[in-house]
Parts: structure tokens; C-alpha cells; sequence
């Protein structure tokens, strides 16, 4: 049976992007209203938002083409046509969008009015596709997209111990790295994610009916593998310069590394000097910010949906938002 994905945080997504919409209906309405997914997936969000804006144009983005196929068949199964000229398809790492935007807006007056990016993998990727994301997966290979050269069993089975246990610590903030990676150079060869689980659960048994004690190493190796967090800044920073004024950026993470990341880099972009813990770096603000927050603080999906979708539950979106015109820059 094909695995399905639920978008998270669906109302509040549609909440910011009907803001969007409202600023595109006083400053915009000659031009197209254009939202832009990054990581389509499924296409869970993109679908609605392609129901709640009808004339809207569209840039359906995912790294992986078998997740752009399948949000194709969705959208075809939900009644749209997927090959309708305002639905571009396109196969890519987001932070690679930046020319592909420029030359289409070159040609006509435009930008993003929303764009989203809800970071991370899909549930397709656990509970279908045998690549290496599941702890019973017979494959150990977690890329996200083929342009990736090396996938997980190559870091298990080529680091050197203190490197593993480096990248074990860093991505997946694991506090038994060192034991991790020691037992798993005991045991290499590893061959399958299955294998990889099971050498852990030996390494640092957890108790019963808690996250499987392989959850962080599994993570860190997905994030190393696929160059996470530099993806996901860098797609930040190209889509908010892409904006257009009034438009949204809303962005959903999953873990705290890449939240703190969004979180910088949001903060940076609309010139909040004021990130609030000792242990954050200094931002360098830039005198006249183009960005504001399009929401105060992150927010987490509600109680109602962490019990509906346990998957939600470490889901944090934050957003911002261009300037509309007359308040940002332009004198
Ligand atoms: C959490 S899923 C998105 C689910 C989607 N919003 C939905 O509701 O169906 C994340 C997707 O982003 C893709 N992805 C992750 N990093 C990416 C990147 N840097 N560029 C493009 N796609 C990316 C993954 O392949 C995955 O399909």
C-alpha cells in the first residue's frame, strides 16, 4: 500500500499565505499571484494552496524526482491538470532555484508573494522508499537526490572513529557519539540501515516505548549525507531575496539544530539584533532591514494535531516577510 504523507501545519501555512494574498490584493493584482514550494514532497501543501488560490502560479520544487512524480500523480488525482502552464515542475535542490527565478521574472514584472519550505524528509521516504531513512530498511544509502555523491554507508564504513563520532555529536547532538561510532567500526562491515539499528540499540540500550535510541544517529548521518542545514540557509536566504514586498516566507523545521538555524538567519534578514540566548553568536544587522517577522515568535502545530499526527509534534514554523513598498529602503 502506497504510504501517505500529512502536511503539517496546513492551517497556519494557509493562514500566512492568505496574508500574502491580502497584500498582493492591494499592492499586486496586476501582476499573477506567485507561490513558490521548495520542498514539495507529496505535494500536501502545494495542493491546497493550489485550491485555495485557483489563478495562482506556481513552483513546484523537490530535490527528488520520484517525490515530483508522485506530487504530479496527486495533484492529477485531485482533479488539476498537472500539465497546465501554471504549474512548473522542476527538479532541484531549492538553493539552486536562484537562477531559474531570476530569468523568469526577469521577463515580466515579479517575484514570490509566498514561498514555503518544510524542511526534511516525507513520510514516503520512511514507510516506502528502501533507502536507508527506516531502522529496517535492508539499503543504507539516505540521499535525498542522485547529484549527491556519497550516501550513508560510506560514511559508516570509511570515517575514521573520531570522525564519525564528530559528525554523530554535531548533527545529531548524540551525547553517546563516541560509543556509537566506536561499535560501529567494530562492526563494519555495515550493510543496511536494519544492521546500523540494531548495533546501537546494543550500544546504548534505551528504555522501552522511548524514541529508538538509533533516532539522532540516524539523523545526523540523513543531515551529513545530504548537506542539510547549508540547503536549508542557503535556500532561505535566496527565496527571501526573491520575495516580492509584502510577500512571506514561511519556513517548517524539525529539529532544533535547524531551527536555531532558521532562526539566525531570520532574525539577521529583518535586522532583530536581539536573539535572546548567551550561547547565540552576534548577528550582523544590516542598518535599514527589508524583512520583518510575518510572525511574532515560531510556532508549534497544536495539541490537537500532535495527537492526530505524532510526526508534527517537533514541527516549529517561522516566518517573514518583505517590507511592502513605501516602508522598507525606498525613499
Ligand atoms: C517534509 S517533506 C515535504 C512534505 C510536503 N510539504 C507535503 O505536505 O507533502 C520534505 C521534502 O523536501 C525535500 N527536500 C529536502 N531538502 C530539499 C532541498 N534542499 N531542496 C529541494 N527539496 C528538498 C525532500 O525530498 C522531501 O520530499
Amino acid at each position: 500500500m502506497e504510504a501517505t504523507h500529512e502536511p503539517v501545519m496546513l492551517q497556519e501555512v494557509l493562514e500566512l499565505a492568505s496574508n500574502a494574498f491580502k497584500n498582493y490584493s492591494i499592492h499586486g493584482s496586476h501582476r499573477v499571484f506567485t507561490v513558490l514550494d521548495g520542498t514539495l514532497g507529496a505535494g500536501g501543501h502545494s495542493l491546497e494552496l493550489a485550491r485555495a488560490y485557483l489563478q495562482a502560479s506556481f513552483f513546484l520544487c523537490d530535490r527528488d524526482e520520484q517525490m515530483v512524480a508522485r506530487a504530479r500523480a496527486n495533484f492529477k488525482a485531485s482533479g488539476f491538470n498537472p500539465d497546465d502552464a501554471r504549474f512548473r515542475w522542476i527538479c532541484s535542490r531549492s538553493s539552486q532555484l536562484g537562477q531559474r527565478l531570476d530569468s523568469e521574472f526577469d521577463n515580466q514584472e515579479g517575484g514570490l508573494d509566498f514561498a514555503l519550505l518544510d524542511l526534511g524528509i516525507s513520510m514516503l521516504h520512511l514507510k516506502e522508499f528502501d533507502r536507508g531513512f527506516s531502522y529496517d530498511d535492508e539499503s543504507l544509502d539516505m540521499r535525498l537526490d542522485t547529484a549527491t555523491e556519497k550516501g550513508a554507508s560510506h560514511l559508516l564504513n570509511e570515517l575514521p572513529e573520531k570522525e564519525l563520532a564528530d559528525l554523530i555529536y554535531r548533527y545529531g547532538e548524540e551525547r553517546a557519539s563516541r560509543k556509537i561510532a566506536h561499535r560501529v567500526v567494530q562492526s563494519r562491515p555495515i550493510e543496511s540501515a536494519r544492521q546500523l539499528a540494531e548495533i546501537i540499540a546494543k550500544a546504548i540500550p534505551g528504555p522501552r516505548n522511548r524514541p529508538h535510541p538509533a533516532r539522532k544517529t540516524f539523523q545526523a548521518l540523513r543531515i551529513a549525507v545530504n548537506g542539510e542545514l547549508e540547503e536549508a540557509e542557503a535556500a532561505a536566504r535566496m527565496l527571501a531575496q526573491r520575495l516580492n514586498p509584502g510577500g512571506i516566507l514561511a519556513i517548517i523545521t524539525f529539529h532544533s539544530l535547524e531551527d536555531r538555524l532558521i532562526k539566525r538567519c531570520f532574525a539577521e534578514l529583518c535586522g532583530a539584533g536581539g536573539l535572546h540566548s548567551r550561547y547565540d553568536a552576534p548577528v550582523e544587522i544590516p542598518p535599514d532591514p527589508e524583512f520583518e517577522k510575518a510572525l511574532r515568535k515560531s510556532l508549534a502545530p497544536t495539541p490537537e494535531e500532535q495527537e492526530r499526527n505524532p510526526a508534527s509534534r517537533s514541527a516549529r514554523l517561522r516566518a517573514i516577510r518583505r517590507k511592502p513598498s513605501g516602508e522598507a529602503g525606498d525613499e
